[in-house]
């Protein structure tokens, strides 16, 4: 009865210049570890559900990506939108999908860009979150020990043991609080952050839906009988577009009165961002990381994120604390600090190029 949801249609933009809207970061190999953080993904959840339950949910133009990556896959596990509507509704339709084939179905739903160093850790966490789901109408997401006060987080306020193995209700979900909120949530040590993944049945998040977003809910419940037919696609076709845009973070977890976290500790890091990638990193004596290694030659400078292409070379003399990056003919050079702006170079990239 497990089964489970890989979410694979984000573009990663700020990963950009690496990461771009034809090649996003879960389709690369980012972390350096030999495989591409999709197939990574992909290969940590065949330990944990049957690997026909497992389900990539993409965009139409990743569709060929997802199967040269995923050796073996069948057409019947990518699943693809026809447009880019955020991740509650492709979560909606998923799990409308996954129930109307198995009514007992529990789902974890997780991100395909996320880098998880100790997998037999995450087997069992996530195995226990399963088999907790199956038995308690709850929703239930995994937390990390905060580390910082990053604004591109969920964060969860919990309080006391219920449950059993770990699990703690969860009493404020706050969706990317600003600066202030973070700093606040990190120095009172009752928080911790969402990890993105989350563990439910299908039956139960339903409801939530029903509860929360119910045109979603009607808009992907309504067409339960063609789900797993011909037909599916063209119904995707016609009507995924009208779906609202929200993510399951605000449309959803903000929303549920009966969410539960398990904190947990598996090396967990969301390469969301140049910074993540540098703090993972080994750095040299002057705290550089350069990949792949031995392509700059640095003098006087400390603190910098240098990524180039296998055989580019660089030579750099007095900068500190600076994101070096080239991909397809583009380099960025950004201070670390203003990673989170990436976003908005990006924009601004296609409206002047
Ligand atoms: N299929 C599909 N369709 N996937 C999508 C879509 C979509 O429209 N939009 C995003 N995704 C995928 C991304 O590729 C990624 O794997 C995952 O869904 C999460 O989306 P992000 O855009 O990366 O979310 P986030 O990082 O801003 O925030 C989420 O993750 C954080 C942890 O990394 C939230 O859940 C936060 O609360 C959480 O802390
Ligand atoms: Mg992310």
């Amino acid at each position: 009865n497990y089964y489970a949801v890989i979410m694979a249609g984000g573009v990663g933009s700020r990963f950009w210049p690496v990461s771009r809207t034809t090649y996003p970061k879960q389709f690369i190999d980012i972390a350096g570890t030999g495989k591409s953080l999709i197939q990574a993904t992909y290969d940590r959840f065949k330990d944990i559900v049957p690997e026909q339950n497992i389900y990539i949910l993409t965009n139409e133009k990743y569709r060929d990506l997802v199967k040269e990556q995923l050796k073996g896959i069948t057409d019947a596990q990518v699943l693809c939108e026809p447009v880019m509507r955020n991740t509650a509704p492709c979560i909606a339709y998923a799990c409308h999908k996954i129930h109307a084939l198995n009514p007992d179905a529990a789902i974890v739903v997780a991100p395909s860009d996320h880098l998880i160093l100790n997998t037999v850790q995450f087997s069992k966490d996530v195995s226990n979150a399963l088999e907790t789901a199956s038995q308690n109408p709850c929703l239930i997401t995994l937390g990390i020990q905060p580390s910082r006060p990053d604004t591109g987080y969920g964060y969860i306020r919990f309080s006391e043991e219920l449950l059993g193995n770990g699990f703690r209700k969860v009493q404020q979900f706050t969706e990317k609080p600003d600066l202030e909120k973070a700093e606040a949530f990190l120095a009172s040590g009752e928080y911790l952050w969402n990890a993105g993944i989350f563990i439910w049945s299908a039956a139960e998040v339903l409801k939530s839906f029903e509860k929360s977003l119910p045109e979603m809910h009607q808009l992907f419940g309504g067409a339960k009988e063609i789900y797993n037919t011909p037909e599916e696609e063209t119904f995707l076709k016609e009507n995924y577009a009208s779906s609202q845009n929200i993510s399951i973070d605000y449309g959803i977890m903000e929303q549920a009165d009966n969410v539960y976290v398990l904190p947990v500790d598996f090396g967990w890091s969301d390469l969301g961002t140049w910074a993540s990638l540098y703090t993972l990193a080994e750095k040299d004596a002057n705290e550089n990381v350069v990949v792949p290694s031995g392509s700059a030659l640095l003098y006087n400078t400390s603190g910098c994120m240098i990524n180039l292409p296998a055989g580019k070379k660089i030579v750099v003399k007095g900068l500190q604390d600076y994101i070096i990056a080239e991909s397809n003919n583009t380099i960025m050079i950004v201070p670390r600090n203003s990673e989170q702006e990436v976003k908005q170079v990006v924009a601004d990239v296609k409206t002047t190029f």
